[in-house]
């Protein structure tokens, strides 16, 4: 399975961040990782950003809404997204869950809208701080696989990002031993729904994802790839991570 390294930038970057995108699809092009490259800009950056990397890296979008197209002030379809050059989208973030009170009905929702416009779906779930303390973070996870990811996903159309809340933007990250469990139980939950030929679904770490700590986690099983907030601003460093990918066995 080759793996996925998806810059999440969050609400980050204006015109000038385009050089970035520019040095990461020179990189990306000449140096050819054993890994598909992503970067998801904000919004209002997709269209030019899609353009500076013709077709060197993938462009993403951060969040979609389930319709096509209405009276949702504010809001974007997913087909808006692909008419400016997306080619993915993040569904279902943990800063979108908390922050917007989404529930994974309308994530699933969300991912499906995705579909529907030929988007990949990275549909995002993980554990607060409480959650992981309670000992509830297998249950929790289980819970928004099964809420948020729709019938019907398979590896051409869906990632799994596993980003634990209290990892994300802190600096601190679960233990190897941790994140293999967590992914191999996500890979337990998908194959009961969806059977062994859901086995190729990416489904990727995120959580202060670093150059440092980019080849341990990504040499995880069943660890498929990065989703990589802070240091995916940064061509440079960004760079490292993707040049931690493993060689596939
Ligand atoms: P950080 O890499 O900044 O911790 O963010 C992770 C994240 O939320 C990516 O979606």
């Amino acid at each position: 399975m080759r793996q996925l390294i998806a810059g999440n930038w969050k609400m980050n970057g204006i015109s000038a961040a385009l050089a970035d995108i520019e040095t990461i699809s020179e990189i990306a092009a000449t140096s050819a990782p054993d890994a598909d490259i992503l970067i998801c800009p904000p919004a209002t950056l997709i269209w030019r950003a899609a353009q500076t990397a013709a077709g060197r890296i993938g462009i993403g979008g951060q969040d979609c809404h389930p319709e096509i197209s209405g009276a949702f002030t504010g809001d974007i379809s997913a087909e808006m997204l692909r008419d400016a050059g997306a080619t993915a989208v993040i569904v279902g973030h943990s800063e979108r869950r908390q922050l917007h009170g989404e529930s994974n009905s309308f994530v699933s929702a969300k991912a499906s809208a995705a579909w529907r416009a030929g988007l990949l779906a990275i549909i995002c779930v993980g554990e607060t701080e409480a959650e992981r303390a309670s000992g509830d973070h297998l249950g929790v996870c289980k819970d928004q696989l099964s809420g948020s990811v729709p019938d019907g996903a398979d590896s051409t159309n869906t990632v799994v990002a596993y980003e634990p809340v209290w990892a994300i933007g802190t600096g601190k990250t679960p233990t190897m031993d941790d994140i293999g469990s967590m992914h191999a139980h996500i890979r337990r939950c998908l194959t009961a729904r969806f059977g062994s030929e859901s086995n190729a679904i990416r489904i990727l770490y995120g959580g202060s994802v670093k150059p440092t700590n980019a080849r341990e986690i990504l040499a995880v099983p069943e660890v498929g790839g990065a989703l990589v907030g802070g240091a995916s601003l940064k061509a440079e460093e960004f760079h490292r991570i993707f040049s931690a990918v493993p060689p596939r066995g």
